[in-house]
């Protein structure tokens, strides 16, 4: 079964049905590697939820690296981060524990089929913020080449760091078999997207964050 947890109606049994276009984040400082991220609490079910969060430079350059973390419970076999809000034509960041590995990789594909190793865009494992514990597991990565991406002919998509950008999520309770970052990924039972607040993420000691915690 697939299903397509609408924002309102998730918001809705929040008991906060909100119409405005307001962003779906909140920020966070995370004590454990410093980082000020802005976060979104996907639900992949009802009541639970996997949590996405981004940091990005400030004053951010022209595509600047971002630090983006996913904390799933154990129950999460793979979840993904579409930063184009859409399955086809942008770096997807997957992630996964494979036993007490935490798995990171990049794919992209131009249709809705399983997506291929992508070296358009780069990942730093941060050790700080990377694990498995007995509830969870959780990635700390910096991207080069999520912020800014091709997508169809010679378009270009670049984030804005200074609002809001659609970003999409992917889950399923499948967990690859493997750690290598090339693993089969079956299909997701949920997809669903939101508008996170990139203006709330700034970092202005974002470099020396990444240092600390690599
Ligand atoms: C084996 C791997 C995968 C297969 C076979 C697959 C297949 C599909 C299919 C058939 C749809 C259309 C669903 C519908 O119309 O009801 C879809 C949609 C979607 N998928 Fe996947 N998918 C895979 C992996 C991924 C991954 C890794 C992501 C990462 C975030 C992802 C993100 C999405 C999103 C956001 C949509 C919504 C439609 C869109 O925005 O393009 N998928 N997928």
């Amino acid at each position: 079964m697939r299903w397509n947890l609408g924002l309102a109606y998730v918001a809705a049994l929040l008991g906060c049905a909100s119409e405005s276009l307001a962003a779906d984040t909140s920020v966070v400082r995370d004590g454990e590697t410093g980082f000020t991220f802005s976060e979104f609490r996907a639900a992949y079910q009802i009541g639970l939820y996997i949590t996405f969060r981004v940091a990005i430079p400030a004053p951010a350059p022209p595509n600047y690296d971002l630090v983006f973390q996913i904390i799933a419970p154990s129950a999460v076999g793979w979840t993904g981060l579409a930063w184009g809000a859409s399955m086809v034509n942008n770096p997807l960041t997957i992630g996964w524990a494979s036993g007490n590995t935490p798995v990171a990789s990049v794919r992209r594909t131009s249709i809705r089929t399983q997506p291929q190793i992508y070296d358009g865009a780069k990942l730093q494992l941060l050790k700080t913020g990377t694990k498995v514990n007995g509830t969870h597991w959780q990635i700390t990565a910096k991207c080069s080449g999520c912020s800014s991406f091709a997508t169809t002919g010679s378009n270009t998509k670049s984030l804005n760091p200074a609002g809001s950008n659609r970003l999409a999520f992917a889950y399923s309770k499948n967990r690859p078999n493997s750690a290598s970052s090339a693993a089969v990924l079956s299909v997701h039972e949920v997809y669903n997207y939101w508008d996170h607040d990139f203006s709330t993420a700034g970092n202005i000691d974002f470099d020396q964050l990444v240092q600390r915690n690599s």
